[in-house]
This record gives structure tokens, sequence and C-alpha cells, in this order.
């Protein structure tokens, strides 16, 4: 079930160095937020501190609060594997295992969660899955080849099936497409469009035209200068923050004067 993700005032740290500083957001349920920006604003560090996987560099730490459904993911005693489990992520490069089965590469985040389930529900699972990322008419007749065999906007597709096999809340995209061909890229795009049905997506990407495409809601990041914090400069929607943004950093993010 997609669920809201309000973020008051976070600081995210590598060791002493200050990455991003005091974010706050408040992202709705069933819409697409895009995080866009100059490289090196904390656009991935940001994103990964919302499904607690920040932590797992170290010295990686955060200040503050991130709310799923009004909870606090760092509260006392949250498990940071079932925070994982309910906001998936989907990386920059496909990574399916490579001599895995398609079909088990779709189980794979749910057995890694230690779920059982019987092997009808796992292949109606395996269905369902596919048939959510779009890839099931693709691949249907080969699901017990490996994952590999795939083309790259094929294997993305496997891994967002994977993500939502786990039934997750939230799904979180680095930069999804950014080693995709142009037609791969729109299939994502499509398949983001219909995500927001079911979850609460939000998606960073370099890319404006794609923010402007498949985004309700635009997140623009910055940063003063190197060593400096990033920060969220302005957060509205996508049609504002494109055609009529507030300050003027977004204007010449936006209209291609830096970054
Ligand atoms: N593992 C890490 N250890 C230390 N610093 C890091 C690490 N990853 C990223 N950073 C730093 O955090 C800042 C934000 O990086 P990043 O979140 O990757 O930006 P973006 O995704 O917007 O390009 C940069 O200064 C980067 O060098
Ligand atoms: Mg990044």
């Amino acid at each position: 079930m997609a669920k809201r993700i309000d973020v008051n005032d976070l600081n995210v740290y590598y060791s002493k160095f200050l990455a991003v500083e005091g974010v706050s957001i408040n992202i709705e349920p069933k819409s697409v937020t895009a995080f866009i920006g100059p490289s090196g604003c904390g656009k991935s560090t940001f994103l990964r501190t919302l499904n607690r996987m920040h932590e797992v560099i170290p010295g990686g730490r955060v200040e503050g609060e991130v709310l799923l459904d009004g909870d606090d993911l760092y509260g006392p005693g949250v498990d940071p594997v079932t925070v994982r489990s309910q906001i998936g992520m989907v990386f920059q490069r496909p990574n399916p295992f490579p001599t895995m089965s398609i079909k088990d590469n779709v189980l794979a985040g749910v057995k890694l969660n230690g779920q059982k389930i019987s092997k009808s529900d796992a292949d109606a699972l395996v269905e369902k899955s596919l048939r959510g990322a779009n890839l099931w008419n693709e691949v249907k007749d080969r699901l017990d080849k490996p994952g590999s065999g795939l083309s790259g906007g094929q294997q993305q597709r496997l891994c967002i099936a994977r993500t939502i096999a786990v039934k997750p809340d939230v799904i979180l995209m680095d930069e999804p497409c950014s080693a995709l061909d142009p037609i791969s890229t729109l299939a994502i795009e499509d398949l983001i469009n219909e995500l927001k049905n079911d979850y609460t997506v939000v998606i960073v990407t370099h890319n404006m035209q794609q923010a402007a495409r498949v985004s309700d809601k635009t997140a623009f990041f910055n940063i003063a200068g190197t060593g400096k914090p990033g920060k969220l400069i302005e957060f509205n929607d996508t049609a504002a923050i494109f055609s009529n943004p507030e300050q003027k950093a977004t204007e010449d993010y936006v209209s291609g004067r830096f970054g």
C-alpha cells in the first residue's frame, strides 16, 4: 500500500562531512517525486536515507526524522531490514544476479527477507511482479534462463519486478535510466507512470526532460561549492518548477545555465 514520507530537518553525514543539510520535504502517496540538481549536490545520499541504506556506508549517519505514514524510520527498535522491504530501491546500473534465472531473480528479495513461499504462490508472484514491471510478455517463455541474458532495459525492468515482488510501500530509483538506450528509457518511464497507481515513487534523474515527463512534484537540490553541504532549494509541482520557479538558482538550473 502506497505510503507518504515526511522528512523533518534531516542532516546527512559521512563521518564528519555534512553532505546534505536541513532537508524537510513531504512526499505524497501514489505520486512521483523527482530529485534534480547538479552532480554532487547529495541527491543519491539523501535518497538512500529514505530507506536506511545510507548507514551501511561506514561513518554514514543522519540527524532528524524520516516518517513513513507517521512512523519514524530511525526510531528506537526499528529494524533497517524491515524498512528496506517497505521502501525498495532500484539502482543506476541494472543489477540482476547474473547466474540466477529470471524467475529466481524476481523472488530473490522475497527469499532474502526469509519469507517461505509455496511453489504455486511463487509462480503467481513471479507472474504478477513481471506483469507489474511490463516484462511478462517478453520473458514468460524463458523464466528459467539466466537474468543476464536480457537486454539492459529488460534487466532494469527485472530489477523493478524484484523490488515490487516484496510488496513495498515506496519505490526509490536512483537514475534508473542512465545506463539505458532511449527506447528502454521510455519503457521505464511508462512503467513509472503505471507504478504510481500503487506505489509512492521517488526518482533521482539528471535528465530534466525525464523529470518533466514522469513526475508530479520536483525537488531541486543545489550545492554552494565543493565541501559545502547540499540543500533542498525548491520543492513544488513539476510544472511550476520548470515554468515558473520561485528561486533564481532553480531557474538557472532548469534553463540549462549551469549544472
Ligand atoms: N561513500 C561516500 N563517502 C564519503 N563521501 C561521499 C560518499 N558518497 C558520496 N559522498 C559525497 O557526498 C556528496 C554528495 O554525493 P552524491 O549524493 O553522490 O551526489 P549526487 O547524487 O547528487 O551526484 C559529494 O560531496 C560526494 O563526494
Ligand atoms: Mg547520484
